[in-house]
């Protein structure tokens, strides 16, 4: 029996159609969503819900009653034999679970077989072949009638025109029409090369291109094909389970995806679940869940059919990765280098299988560009362990008073002036190290593992310290005495003294960790093993800088700082930098003070000309190599010619792998680069030395 209607509920209902109607005709028929497909199955969900409360709202033109959109006027009309239907969701384990009971309930069944297969981001087409013959091609519009789009899909090169060894009869393959990322990033760039519009993801790019009118136009797009079900089956028998259509699909030449499993129960399709979770960053094609299907074609029969779903297949979809949010604020935060960046203080939301709600804005320009309003809609992404990002502004959603972001005049922090260097997107606060943000950052950056390796010197206690102005520059840091770090917040005897150990094992220092520590921009790790290895001594560095410094502004970049460009890899911009830091005074005082506190290393054999060995080749060192440190491993590959970097890629010549080596191990399987280790390493060395002599 159903319940009295209230005129609430009426109402509602009578709202939700009208709002779902209207996405479903921006998202089928003119690929432009105003809402992400989160938003869109909660809104459904709720109609649902009211029709399944009141069954008398429900009515023929209700968007639960029909799935897709209108049928486009230009393509002739195809009226599918055996309807095109949607798929219910579920969201998670439990739901999945509650689906597999009624499955079992249905059929009296302890045991299900189902085929598991990648759910894919793409377009539905049925393909009809007679005699083997493929005679009509059509999309799936509203599910009752598509549209005739033969011409288009004949110039797919993935679908057959005719197919192997078939059988005789008329027989209807589904499947999905989809775009490779690979192919949408290349088509994309032509089309922005040829000052063209661009489509905002593959799937929408799959969709444009099989509406074109020109199928000539289609045959240039990247398109591919996976079957995954039938419709009209005549003249011929089925076998008797999907897994059995499915290889015979592949006998006659239609391509169906190598994810596609037979599994046994729940338990074998949350096990899939997970498995094709982690391949996921891996494929060339979009996918956004999952598909169960009962694998048995007499079970599905007995199970039937919902208004637009089958009974016997879900979808089970994966975490969104876009989500729509509000932009509620823009805050600025001072790095170490003063770099005044803003963060995006965003409604919380729920994406990529976490809640979010900040993310980085990069620099003003990058605000700028996206046209960011405080207040706006804006589309967030995190995909895996990326960090959030703001993709873009849903324009159509701005309300009118929505705010311009304008970089501040003050650094938010110490309220001195903010810089912006012309042609630089970054700007600076102009404190310094009077700056708390500025002193923060660098002595984090001073106590980190790279650098001074001061383990036990977190931020709470470092700004503790800054707070009470006890440290004001790094030196201060070797004048902390026992007693007062024991009395610091969350501080003890035993973390003191554990403290202060840490400190006074850090006086024992190497040249290249010791410029790495001081902060200079532009100055990594490797870049500071450069210009030790070349300089030998702080004071033969300094020099340098000092000599060079009224180059600073020569017109050719190439007469700039010509000593300190001198060394493997080091260019104008970063000479600069160096030339900058050497000639203030105030620098000078804390690497002073920092000698004073006993802070010392040894000389550096100096290596003034490279041999040459490795000369124009990048390697990468991951893991833990045995006996020798990286700074050390990095330093024979500069002194031989070569570069260090922190990234492989496909210009990457060696990587040097020790002990767990992690994801850039995995990185250089991937990509076919060579991968050595650190024997492998000394025989490249001593044989490019040989090869020189
Ligand atoms: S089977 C009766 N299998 O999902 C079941 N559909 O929501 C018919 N899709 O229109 C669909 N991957 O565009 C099926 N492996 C798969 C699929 C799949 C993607 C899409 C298809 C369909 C929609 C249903």
């Amino acid at each position: 029996m159903a319940e009295a209607l209230p005129r609430a509920a009426a109402a509602r209902a009578h709202e939700l159609r009208t709002i779902l109607t209207e996405h479903g005709y921006r998202y089928y028929v003119l690929d432009a969503p105003t809402v992400d497909d989160a938003e869109y199955d909660r809104l459904f969900r709720e109609l649902v819900e009211l029709e399944t409360r009141y069954p008398q709202l429900r009515s023929p033109d209700s968007p639960t009653q029909r799935v897709g959109g209108a049928v486009s006027a230009s393509f002739a009309p195809v009226v599918h034999g055996v309807p095109m239907l949607s798929l219910d969701n579920v969201f998670n384990a439990s739901e999945l679970r509650e689906f597999d009971r009624r499955v079992r309930e249905g059929l009296g069944a302890a045991h299900i077989t189902y085929v598991a297969e990648p759910k894919l981001d793409g377009l539905a087409v049925s393909l009809l072949y007679v005699d083997g013959v493929l005679q009509q091609g059509s999309t799936r519009g509203d599910g009752r009638t598509g549209e005739d789009v033969t011409a288009n899909l004949r110039t797919v090169r993935a679908i057959p025109l005719r197919l192997r060894d078939a059988p005789a009869g008329r027989i209807e393959v589904r499947g999905e029409v989809l775009m490779t990322r690979s192919g949408f990033e290349h088509m994309n760039a032509e089309l922005a090369a040829a000052g063209q519009k661009t489509f905002v993801n593959p799937r929408n790019a799959a969709a444009g291109s099989l509406r074109q009118m020109d199928a000539r136009i289609t045959a240039r797009r990247p398109l591919t094909f996976f079957a995954y079900a039938h419709g009209v089956v005549e003249g011929w028998t089925l076998p008797a389970t999907h897994h059995e259509l499915l290889a015979l699909y592949r006998t006659w030449g239609l391509p169906v995806s190598t994810l596609i499993e037979q599994v046994e129960g729940v338990d074998g399709c949350l096990a899939y679940f997970e498995h094709v979770g982690t391949r996921r960053p891996t494929l060339d094609f979009g996918i956004d869940g999952v598909v169960y299907k009962v694998d048995g074609f007499a079970q599905r029969n007995e199970l039937g059919f919902v208004a637009h779903a089958p009974r016997w297949a879900i979808a089970h979809k994966f975490p969104a990765e876009e989500v729509m949010t509000q932009l509620e604020n823009v805050e600025w935060q001072v790095g170490r280098t003063g770099a005044v960046t803003p963060v995006a203080r965003l409604v919380p939301a729920f994406v990529g299988g976490a809640t979010v709600s900040n993310a980085t804005l990069h620099n003003i320009d990058e605000v700028e560009r996206k046209d960011l309003r405080i207040g706006d809609t804006v589309v967030v992404r995190r995909a895996g362990d990326v960090i959030p990002e703001v993709k873009s502004v849903v324009l159509e959603r701005r309300p009118p008073d929505a705010r311009r972001v304008a970089l501040p005049a003050a650094c938010p922090v110490c309220g001195a002036p903010v810089e912006r260097v012309e042609g630089e997107a970054i700007a600076r606060c102009s404190a310094g190290l009077t700056c708390r943000a500025q002193l923060l950052g660098a002595l984090l950056h001073f106590v980190s593992r790279k650098a001074m390796d001061i383990d036990g010197l977190g931020e709470k206690l470092l700004a503790q310290l800054v707070d009470t102005a006890r440290v004001k520059n790094p030196a201060d840091l070797y004048g902390l005495a026992h007693d007062e770090l024991a009395a610091l917040d969350r501080m003890g005897a035993k973390s003191a003294a554990n403290l202060i150990a840490a400190i006074d094992h850090s006086r024992n220092a190497t040249l290249a960790r010791f410029l790495f520590a001081l902060g200079i921009r532009e100055v990594g790790e490797t870049t500071a093993v450069a210009f030790a290895n070349h300089f030998g001594t702080l004071e033969a560095l300094a020099a340098a800088a000092e000599a060079d410094f009224p180059t600073l502004n020569a017109d050719r970049a190439a007469e700039r700082c010509p000593q300190l460009q001198a060394v493997p890899d080091v260019g104008p911009v970063v000479a600069a930098h160096v030339a900058n830091f050497f000639h203030e005074p105030r620098n000078w005082e804390v690497v002073a003070a920092l000698r004073e506190a006993g802070v010392h290393w040894p000389d550096v054999e100096r290596v003034v000309a490279s041999t040459g060995a490795l000369d124009g080749m990048t390697l990468v060192l991951t893991g833990t190599l045995e006996g020798v440190t990286r700074e050390e491993a990095a330093s024979w590959i500069i002194a031989a010619g070569g570069r260090v970097s922190s990234s492989v890629s496909k210009k990457t010549d060696y990587v040097v792998a020790g002990a767990v080596a992690g994801s850039k191990l995995a990185k250089a399987m991937q990509l076919g680069v060579p991968v050595i280790d650190l024997e492998g390493l000394r025989r490249l060395l001593a044989h490019a030395l040989s090869t020189l002599s």
